[in-house]
């Protein structure tokens, strides 16, 4: 169509130059004599300029454009007086002196404002997406992710990485969460799953012998939502052979390092604002914590280190012999009880945001949450006066707390909800004191998870990240396997306390798991696998999924890993999740082109759908109203 330029590329250097621009009518300013016209593109506005005296058939032309309606613009670039010149815009230096102008298209009334700083209801945005998608912040947002995988690619293409696709028809294998299925014409009352990720496949690859894998894949999950989560979304999936541990991550954190480097260095996002931008170079070997020292001290497995000297105390022995009831039952109990020392705080609280905080607490399942200040060397605070002289200053020396300080206290029978509470209360903490600063990159690994978690409710252990993780003490998970298939009766954890494991014994196993974490969030997960079907029966044993039932679903695999698997592991990293860390993007939706609703919803193009009954009965499927 003859477009010479796009129109946010235009600067004094083309001053004299005949161009052609084609965009979006964004703004239109009628001064008599004078139009200007905004016209945007994807590269930004330029201004268009029409004097009727000069060019009476082109004014009225752009008298006629509205907001929105496309056009294409032919004239001089020309150098804007001083007195006009526009700071705020890249091509504020310049006009056009259009000579040609052509309605391309009309447009309606959108129903939200194509504007950087729109703030309107989210779903309206959702509805309308394809007006919302014309706004710079979520243009630049999808070439920062286009930005950031291309170098990923680059990254991985230069180690000798193959990417290769995998089926979406898939199975359903255990992730974690719930499957979306797709039932099946061709074989009636059987379905496919969608992929929770492409696990096994991955593995699959490595017995195929391909080495090193990688894919931009697309996961699908069922989940309860959060900011954080969406039912699709993407991972940058990886896989290698002959590796250990540090290998994969030492692969991970060059890859984070270029393509942090790399949306630095382009032009295009100098001015977004973007926490990327001025977060400085990632320092590589990132840190590494244990699961358990991330628990100790944050009360969580994705601890923000921003706030790193917020550390939490464990008091759970001192209150086994204290002299207040709540916190010694729950100690006694088997419970626990921890702190959280709040720096020069004492008075940082008001009395209603305080007991909005014990409503957080209860909200949590906690019994309440104790607030001590601390004033000359001593507890101040509605339970103070429970505690004699020597377990206050035992609780003081034990939190390093200091005059002026406030203690937060969380004591309950079960350890979950203590974390769970103190994590929420260092949140909010470190929000307060302003330790939250989005451009400030704390990135951590976390390593030695637990093999196992346990449901109490249900009495049954499931593997903490998947059941195809190497454990660390092969030796230890061999003999519970072998203690667990000598009974058939009760369940797993019963036959293992029969054959003289404790709890805590099979709860102490540590996996080959690693977690990257940026500012409390998880940004990627991986672990090295097992590489052989004994290992892989024991954990399967562990987990109680039976020989027969192992067969039925991971019968491929099983046969795989027979098949001369060579050692193998890999990582995948939520690509819309780094997304909206790198760019500070409040929800996950907002890095993506076409999320899905808070409900699980596609606003825009109105599904999920009802279906004609005839293809309800190709498929052999009757629905079934909810009773
Ligand atoms: P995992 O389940 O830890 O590991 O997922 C890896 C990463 O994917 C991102 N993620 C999500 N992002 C958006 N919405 C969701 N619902 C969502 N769920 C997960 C997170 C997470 O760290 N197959 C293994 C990887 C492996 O072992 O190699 C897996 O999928 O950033």
């Amino acid at each position: 169509m003859n477009r010479t330029h796009r129109c946010g590329e235009l600067r004094k250097e083309h001053a004299g130059q005949t161009v052609t621009v084609c965009g979006w009518v964004d703004t239109k300013r009628e001064m008599g004599a004078l139009v200007f016209i905004d016209l945007r593109d994807i590269a930004g506005k330029v201004q268009l300029a029409f004097d009727i005296e000069k060019d009476p058939a082109n004014h009225a032309a752009a008298k006629s454009m509205h907001g929105e309606y496309v056009a294409m613009a032919s004239g001089v670039v020309r150098l804007r007086d001083p007195k006009n010149v526009n700071p705020r815009l890249a091509t504020g230096d310049i006009e056009i002196a259009v000579s040609r102008l052509e309605l391309l298209n009309t447009a309606k009334t959108p129903a939200i404002e194509v504007r950087d700083d729109l703030k309107c209801d989210p779903e309206l945005r959702l509805k309308h997406r394809f007006i919302d998608l014309r706004r710079q912040p979520m243009q630049r947002m999808l070439q920062g992710r286009a930005a950031m995988i291309r170098s990923m690619r680059a990254s991985l293409d230069a180690q000798g990485f193959t990417e290769i696709e995998t089926p979406i028809l898939y199975k359903r294998t255990p992730e974690g969460a719930r499957d979306f299925i797709v039932p099946s014409r061709a074989y009636p009352g059987q379905f496919y799953a969608l992929p929770q990720s492409p696990q096994l496949f991955k593995q699959l690859c490595m017995v195929a012998g391909l080495d090193r894998y990688y894919q931009i894949a697309r996961c699908f999950r069922d989940e309860d939502k959060r900011a954080d989560r969406q039912p699709e979304f993407s991972q940058l999936d990886i896989e290698m052979s002959f590796v250990e541990r540090d290998d994969v991550i030492a692969l991970l954190e060059g890859v984070v390092r270029n393509f942090v480097r790399d949306l630095q260095q382009d032009a295009r996002f100098a001015h977004t604002g973007w926490p990327v931008v001025k977060a400085g170079e990632i320092k590589t070997p990132i840190e590494r914590m244990t699961y358990e020292t991330a628990m100790h001290d944050y009360s969580i497995d994705r601890p923000d280190l921003r706030s790193r000297d917020l550390k939490l105390t464990e008091l759970t022995d001192w209150a086994k012999t204290c002299s207040f009831n709540a916190f010694k039952q729950a100690a006694l109990g088997g419970g626990m009880v921890k702190a959280l020392r709040c720096p020069g705080m004492a008075e940082a609280f008001s009395r209603g945001q305080i007991s909005n905080l014990e409503r957080d607490a209860k909200g949590m399942g906690a019994g309440g949450l104790a607030s001590l200040k601390v004033a000359d060397g001593k507890l101040d605070g509605a339970i103070a006066k429970f505690f004699p002289a020597g377990e206050q200053a035992a609780l003081i020396n034990a939190c390093r707390a200091q005059d002026g300080d406030l203690v937060f206290i969380c004591a309950h029978a079960k350890e979950k909800v203590v974390h769970a509470v103190m994590h929420h209360m260092r949140t909010l903490v470190a929000e307060k004191l302003g330790l939250l600063d989005p451009s400030q990159f704390a990135l951590v690994w976390i390593i030695d998870f637990p093999l196992f978690e346990y449901k109490d409710e249900e009495e049954k252990l499931y593997a903490s990240h998947h059941p195809f993780t190497l454990p660390q003490d092969l030796d230890l998970v061999r003999n519970m396997a072998q203690a667990a298939r000598r009974s058939s009766e009760g369940s797993v954890i019963a036959r293992l306390k029969a054959a003289g494991y404790s709890l805590e014994q099979v709860l102490g196993l540590r996996n080959n798991q690693y977690d990257l974490v940026l500012n409390g969030v998880e940004i990627a997960g991986g672990s090295i696998r097992m590489h052989r079907t004994d290992w892989q029966q024991d954990v399967f044993e562990l987990v109680g999924i039976t020989k027969e039932e192992a067969e039925k679903k991971f019968g491929f695999l099983m046969n795989a890993l027979a098949h001369g698997a060579p050692p193998h592991g890999g990582i995948a990293m939520g690509l819309d999740r780094m997304l909206m860390l790198l760019m500070g993007l409040d929800t996950i939706q907002d890095a993506m082109a076409f999320p899905k609703s808070a409900t699980g919803r596609d606003l825009m193009i109105d599904t999920p759908n009802e279906v004609e009954k005839k293809l309800l009965d190709e498929l052999g499927i009757q629905f079934k109203p909810a009773p």
